[in-house]
């Protein structure tokens, strides 16, 4: 017996095993605060519990149509048309399972053996993951903490080819919280149109922005919106990761390949999740917010402490809730020190590889936790981190 050959190509999120790692080391008893998973601490709020339940409740638990409930349809167009700069159809609206489904259909609806799909290093690993899976290969981007973790628009000129076919896009992004201004996505939309490609541009941290930060699209720049697939949805805004609900704005060319796709996977997303998302999207908004406030004093809170570190160097990022700090100062890989900081304080972030090769000197963690286990984290972090730089500075003057 053996695997298809397609097997050898697909990557992983090393994110769930190094979980699953902590997790291991947790149960020989040993005390682990996980930074390492990109999902809200916080449970759903009551509102959208109660509306699912409901549905449970009232017969909601047969087959949805396939791109997903009409209500939930319209309620997504309309929520893109106040945030999002431009008014899609519902019929443009495609509910997945996860934000996650419609990178997996972006891509396999469009991407050839041999075909080049640009994307960002560092970045979401199952863009290239599925990229490399579909026969084509990806070219990353780099991203750089000196550029504030945005593309350079000249370097992505330089790395199109006749072959390319996508470039990938997420702002707010994981796993540097990088956010594009609206001079780059202006600058990126010049080189899609320049060269006829697509744009698969990741929101899914788009309602996540601190310190007055707005969020556009590139779907609203002129000449876009046919040519972009934005991918949205419930996981990071309303805490719902476990619901797996997420959707794209797709334009209409590429309805069908959408639609086929659904068919031939999941047959639609589950049906009374998607009237706990309907609640989501139009209920009351207040809790979002509050969540956000949370998430912003703790990435000061993490930000201002990894700063303190000799060795460290953080940027304070305005969205996404992922802090990227360079490490070089403590003369160790991302890999090193994350594998360090497990073994010896206890505490699970992942090696900036995790997410490309230009993150190697860099660590990811994630602040999705409470900051009473942020501040303990930080502090056991300093009893790994201090020694070690204090070590080289005395090997250095020896
Ligand atoms: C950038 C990015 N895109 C998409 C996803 C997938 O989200 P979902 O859980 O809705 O599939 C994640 C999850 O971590 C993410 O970080």
């Amino acid at each position: 017996m053996q695997l298809a050959a397609r097997m050898a190509s697909i990557g992983t999120e090393s994110a769930f095993e190094a979980a699953a790692r902590a997790r291991a080391l947790e149960a020989t008893g040993r005390s682990v605060i996980h930074l390492e998973i990109g999902e809200p601490d916080f449970d759903t709020p009551a509102n959208i519990r109660a509306a699912a339940r409901r549905a449970l409740d009232t017969g909601k638990t047969h087959y949805p149509p396939y791109s997903g409930i009409p209500e939930l349809r319209a309620a997504i167009a309309a929520d893109s048309a106040l945030r999002r700069g431009f008014a899609p159809d519902p019929a443009d609206v495609f509910v997945t399972v996860g934000g996650k489904g419609v990178m997996y259909y972006a891509i396999l609806a469009l991407v050839n053996p041999g075909d080049e799909v640009i994307v960002p290093d560092p970045g979401y690993p199952i863009y290239e993951s599925v990229t490399r899976f579909v026969g084509g290969t990806p070219v990353p981007i780099a991203i750089r903490q000196e550029n504030d973790f945005r593309l350079d628009p000249a370097e992505l000129a330089s790395l199109v080819t006749e072959r390319t076919r996508l470039i990938v896009i997420n702002s707010p992004a994981n796993p540097t919280g990088g956010v594009l201004t609206p001079e780059d996505l202006q600058a990126i939309a010049d080189i899609a149109i320049r060269h006829d490609l697509v744009v698969l541009s990741d929101e899914i941290y788009s309602r996540i922005l601190y310190d007055g930060a707005t969020h556009t699209s590139i779907a609203a720049l002129p000449g876009m919106r046919e040519r972009t697939i934005v991918l949205d949805g419930f996981s990071k805004t309303w805490a719902m990761t476990g619901w797996r609900l997420g959707y794209g704005l797709v334009p209409e060319w590429l309805h069908f390949a959408f639609g086929r796709l659904l068919i031939n996977s999941v047959s639609g997303a589950t049906t009374f999740a998607q009237w706990g998302a309907v609640e989501a999207i139009s209920g009351p908004q207040d809790e979002v917010d509050a969540m956000v406030e949370e998430f912003r004093a703790r990435r000061d809170l993490v930000v201002d402490g990894l700063n303190a570190m000799s060795g460290v160097s953080c940027l304070r990022p305005v969205g996404a809730f992922y802090v990227f700090p360079e490490i070089t100062g403590t003369g160790l890989t991302g890999a090193q020190l994350a594998d360090r900081l497990l073994q010896e304080a206890g505490v699970s972030v992942l090696a900036g590889t995790a997410f490309g090769q230009v993150g190697t000197n860099h660590i990811r963690l994630s602040y999705a936790n409470s900051r009473e286990n942020i501040a303990e984290a930080l502090r056991r972090m300093a009893t790994v981190i201090e020694p070690i730089v204090a070590g080289r500075a005395a090997g250095a003057t020896r």
